[in-house]
């Protein structure tokens, strides 16, 4: 039969997640807290009209979101989950003869993305797995005032901080360096923000080159409802608009939005709770001879233990699910598991330490 998919997409890898039922789920970086006490029955006494389409413009939940974030309503625009929106940026800025730069080992949706949308990729590696090349990400991507753009043309760059799987948090003043020195757009994937308490939303209007993503999947506890958002100035807000499909974000993950943002205060207190954990975990994991642990500022860690692929299927086979990420750029073979609840992360511990002690 005849292929019918294009060429240069064929070696895409469906993505599917390995579910295993019963087992704590510590691989997605998700929040391990039901929602604040009180907020689901706010949100299902809503009256939503589900025979309707949802508000395109999603006007009450971007007012929400601007409160949030200190930004006027105009400079966001709201996704399906910032995978979504990975798309629409490249869809927007991206595209055939247009490069897309990224840091691996960085979160795996650029990529795919890149990809989706004919852009190409050149990869900066971090140095040991864990610090922006700043030197190599200045030098291939144009300086602002030059004319060589098609020597060194880098059209996008994506910094992911903290880094997803590393953790690692880039100091705002490299990030600021890259945005200074670029004629390229610059997206800070800020997805875990929350727990390093570090963002640059408030920069959106000083460099007309700087866009900010964000998601209700990790703090806010939302990853089922699919719903993140695009900070910038208005301008590229009104260029992804142009590519955003009318009605991309339904209404009741709308409503559930503008409801999570009410219980800000509650939520955090639980990250609070998460980054003391996380810590907490690093510290301990640090004590298990033949395991190497990386620093973290986001609520998951990566780790290397002497026998990754092992490891992974011992703390399965003990009611655990971790993200076996096979060999990465500069770290090779890693594991990474995100916080769960204190008693979790006991009983993990414990698995830990009896697994070390088997080996
Ligand atoms: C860095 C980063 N960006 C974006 C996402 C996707 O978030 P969403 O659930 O909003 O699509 C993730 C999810 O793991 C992530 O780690």
């Amino acid at each position: 039969m005849r292929n019918f998919i294009r060429e240069d997409i064929a070696f895409l890898k469906p993505y599917e997640a390995h579910v295993v039922e019963g087992n704590i789920k510590m691989d997605a970086n998700e929040n391990p807290f039901p929602w604040p006490s009180g907020m689901q029955e706010e949100l299902f006494s809503a009256n939503i009209a589900f025979n309707r389409y949802p508000d395109g413009q999603a006007q009450e939940l971007r007012d929400a979101i601007s409160a949030y974030n200190g930004v006027r309503p105009e400079e966001i625009l709201v996704g399906n989950g910032s995978d979504e929106l990975i798309q629409i940026i490249l869809h927007t800025f991206g595209g055939r003869n247009r490069t897309l730069m990224i840091h691996p080992p960085t979160f795996s949706m650029y990529a795919a993305a890149a990809a989706i949308t004919g852009t190409s990729v050149l990869e900066v590696p971090l140095l040991n797995g864990i610090s922006l090349d700043l030197p190599k990400m200045l030098s291939f991507s144009a300086a602002k005032d030059s004319l060589d753009v098609k020597v060194k043309n880098t059209d996008i760059i994506i910094v992911c901080n903290p880094n997803n799987p590393t953790g690692s948090l880039f100091p705002k003043t490299e990030i600021l360096q890259i945005v200074q020195n670029t004629q390229a757009l610059v997206v800070v994937d800020e997805a875990y923000a929350e727990f390093s308490g570090e963002t640059m939303v408030d920069l959106i209007n000083q460099y007309p080159n700087l866009l900010i993503m964000r998601t209700f999947s990790k703090a806010f506890g939302m990853a089922a409802l699919r719903l993140g958002y695009v900070v910038g100035n208005s301008a590229l807000i009104t260029d992804l608009n142009r590519v955003r499909q009318p009605f991309n974000v339904n209404s009741f993950s709308q409503q559930a939005g503008v409801t999570a943002l009410k219980y800000a205060s509650a939520y955090q207190e639980q990250v609070e709770i998460i980054k003391k954990e996380t810590q907490m975990l690093y510290n301990e994991l640090n004590k298990i001879p033949g395991v190497n642990v990386l620093p973290t500022r986001a609520n998951f860690l990566l780790f290397q233990p002497d026998a990754p692929d092992l490891w992974a299927e011992k703390l399965s086979a003990r009611g655990f699910t971790v993200r076996n990420l096979g060999s990465l750029p500069g770290l090779g073979k890693s594991l990474r598991m995100s916080s769960g609840t204190p008693e979790e992360n006991q009983a993990f511990l414990k698995a830990v330490k009896d697994i070390a002690s088997e080996l």
